[in-house]
C-alpha cells in the first residue's frame, strides 16, 4: 500500500488547516456547548427560586387559614397556572436528623407521578430552613425545582416545590449540538478543499520556479518566470528573473573574456611562427635575420605583458591580489615611474613632465600604485600623436591622494570616453590588448580609491584617486590670513 506522502507542501498545509478547523469544531462542540447548557438551566432554576419565593406568602397565609384539602388543590392549581410550572405541596415528617420531606398533600398535577417528597431541594429547603433549588429526575426526565418551606408561627410544616422539566433545555442543546455537527463537517470539507485549491496554486508556482532553476542550473537562460502577482512567490519569481539576468550577463562576459583572450594570444603566436619559419630560410642576410629577431622581441614582449596581465585579471576576480598597503609618497612615486619613459618619450618625441603641489602620501601598495601610473603614461604616449606634452602631477586633494596624468593629444572620442575601462576595449590602432585601464581601475578600487577620466578635443585627463595617509586634520588657520 502506498502511504500518503506528508513531505509535500500542500498535503502539509491541507493537514493544518485540517487539524485547526476540527480543533475550533471541538472547541464549541466539546466546551462551550456545555456551557451553553448549564447557563440555560441557571436561568431556569433562578426563574424557579423567584417564583417560589413570590408565591411563598400564599402558602403561608393558606396554612394559616388551615384551608382543606379541596381548597389545596384548586391553590396549587391556581399557582401552577399562573406560574407555567407543576406545584407540589407536601407536608412535613418529623425524624431523628429533623424535619424531613413526608407525603404529597396537594399536586397541581396528576398526583401519583410527584416523586413522595423526595425532592433533592425539599430536603435541602428544610435543612437550612430557607428556598433552594436544585434538579432531579423524575419517570426518567430532568426536571428543575425550587422548594420553598411554609411556616406559621415560626412552626415549618409544608415545603412547597416548583418544578419544570428541563427537556426544552435539553432539546434546545441537543439541536445546536447536531447543527454545530453538521455545520462543522460542511466547514471541514469546506476548508479542505479551499486549502487544498491555495496549496496547489502555490505548488504549481514553486514547480514552475524549480523548473526554472533547473534550466539555469543547464546554463539556459532564456527562460523568464512569467510574474503573474506581486506577493512573495511573485516577488521571488521577479528576484529570480534577475538573477538569471545577472547569470546570463556573467556567462557572456566570461565566453567574451574567454574569446578575446585567446585572440589577443593567439596573434602574437602566429606572427612568431611566421618569422620561424623565416628564420628557418637558408639565404638569409644578417640585416634581415637581425629585423626579424627584433620583431620577434617586439611580440614576444607583448605576449609577456598580455600573460601579466591576464594573471592581474584573474587574480582580481579571485580576490587573490595582494597588497602591502604603507604610506606612499605619490610625487616621488610619479617621479621615479616617468623615468622609467624617458626612452619611450623621446623616440615620441614627446615629453614627460612631473609637478607636485604640497605631500600628496597615500596610503597603497606602492608597486601597484606605480603600475596604474605607469598604465596612465604609457596610454598618454601610445594613443596620443608624437609631440604631446604629458604632464603627471601629484597632489593632495581634500580628501585622497591624486595623481593626474594629463595630456594634450586629440582626445578620446565622447563614445569611447565611458568604454575605456571595459576589459579589451582598444579605441584606436595603436597595437595594445585593452587591458591596461580595467587593471589600473580595478586595482584603484581595491586600495579604495577609484580611477577617472575627463577628455575632451586636444586635452585628456586621468585622475587617480588613493586615501590618504593621515585622514585631513583641521587645517590650523594661517594667523593673520585675513588680514
Ligand atoms: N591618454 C589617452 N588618450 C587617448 N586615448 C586614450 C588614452 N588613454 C587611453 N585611451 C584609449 O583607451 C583605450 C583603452 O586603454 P587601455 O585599457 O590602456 O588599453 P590599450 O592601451 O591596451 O589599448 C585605448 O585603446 C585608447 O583608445
Ligand atoms: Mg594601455
Amino acid at each position: 500500500m502506498k502511504r500518503p506522502q506528508l513531505d509535500t507542501l500542500r498535503n502539509r498545509l491541507v493537514l493544518l488547516i485540517f487539524a485547526i478547523t476540527a480543533a475550533a469544531i471541538g472547541f464549541v462542540y466539546l466546551y462551550i456547548v456545555p456551557q451553553l447548557e448549564s447557563s440555560l438551566t441557571t436561568e431556569k432554576l433562578s426563574r424557579l427560586e423567584r417564583l417560589g419565593s413570590e408565591q411563598s406568602p400564599a402558602f403561608a397565609r393558606s396554612l394559616a387559614r388551615g384551608d382543606s384539602e379541596r381548597q389545596l388543590n384548586a391553590l396549587v392549581r391556581m399557582i401552577g397556572q399562573n406560574t407555567e410550572s407543576r406545584v407540589t405541596l407536601i407536608g412535613i415528617r418529623e425524624s431523628a436528623g429533623g424535619p424531613r420531606p413526608g407525603l404529597v398533600i396537594a399536586d397541581s398535577q396528576d398526583q401519583t407521578t410527584a416523586i413522595q417528597g423526595d425532592y433533592r431541594a425539599a430536603h435541602i429547603a428544610l435543612e437550612e430552613g430557607r428556598i433552594s433549588t436544585g434538579v432531579d429526575t423524575i419517570a426518567g426526565d430532568r426536571v428543575g425545582t425550587s422548594a420553598v418551606p411554609v411556616s406559621v408561627a415560626g412552626d415549618v410544616r409544608w415545603v412547597a416545590v416548583l418544578s419544570d422539566p428541563l427537556a426544552e433545555v435539553q432539546d434546545n442543546v441537543d439541536l445546536i449540538r447536531r447543527q454545530i455537527l453538521i455545520g462543522g463537517a460542511i466547514a471541514l470539507v469546506g476548508a479542505v478543499l479551499v486549502a487544498f485549491w491555495a496549496s496547489s496554486a502555490v505548488s504549481r508556482r514553486l514547480r514552475r520556479l524549480r523548473r526554472a532553476a533547473e534550466q539555469v542550473a543547464d546554463g539556459n537562460f532564456s527562460h523568464p518566470i512569467p510574474i503573474d502577482s506581486s506577493d512573495e512567490l511573485g516577488q521571488l519569481a521577479r528576484t529570480f528573473n534577475d538573477m538569471q539576468h545577472r547569470l546570463e550577463r556573467l556567462d557572456s562576459a566570461r565566453k567574451d573574456f574567454i574569446a578575446n583572450a585567446s585572440h589577443e594570444l593567439r596573434t602574437p603566436i602566429f606572427s612568431l611562427g611566421g618569422f620561424v619559419e623565416l628564420l628557418e630560410e637558408d639565404e638569409l642576410n644578417t640585416a634581415d635575420r637581425r629585423q626579424f629577431i627584433g620583431e620577434m622581441r617586439a611580440q614576444i614582449d607583448r605576449l609577456q605583458k598580455l600573460t601579466a596581465d591576464l594573471l592581474d585579471l584573474s587574480k582580481l576576480d579571485a580576490d587573490a591580489m595582494e597588497l602591502n598597503v604603507q604610506p606612499v609618497d605619490l610625487k616621488e612615486l610619479s617621479r621615479s615611474v616617468a623615468g622609467e619613459f624617458r626612452q619611450t618619450a623621446k623616440g615620441h618625441g614627446s615629453s614627460v613632465e612631473v609637478r607636485g603641489r604640497g605631500q600628496a602620501v597615500a596610503r597603497a601598495d606602492a608597486d601597484r600604485a606605480s603600475q596604474i601610473i605607469r598604465i596612465l603614461i604609457d596610454n598618454a604616449i601610445m594613443h596620443t600623436p608624437e609631440g604631446t606634452k604629458v604632464t603627471v602631477t601629484a597632489v593632495r586633494g581634500g580628501d585622497a591622494a591624486e595623481v593626474v596624468v594629463g595630456d594634450d593629444g586629440r582626445g578620446i572620442e565622447p563614445r569611447s570616453v565611458e568604454r575605456v575601462f571595459e576589459r579589451f576595449f582598444t579605441g584606436d590602432v595603436a597595437a595594445g590588448s585593452g587591458l591596461g585601464l580595467a587593471i589600473g581601475q580595478e586595482l584603484a578600487t581595491r586600495m579604495g580609491g577609484d580611477l577617472d577620466v575627463v577628455s575632451q578635443r586636444g586635452f585628456t585627463a586621468f585622475t587617480l584617486k588613493l586615501p590618504l595617509a593621515e585622514p585631513a586634520a583641521e587645517r590650523p588657520r594661517a594667523a593673520g590670513a585675513a588680514a
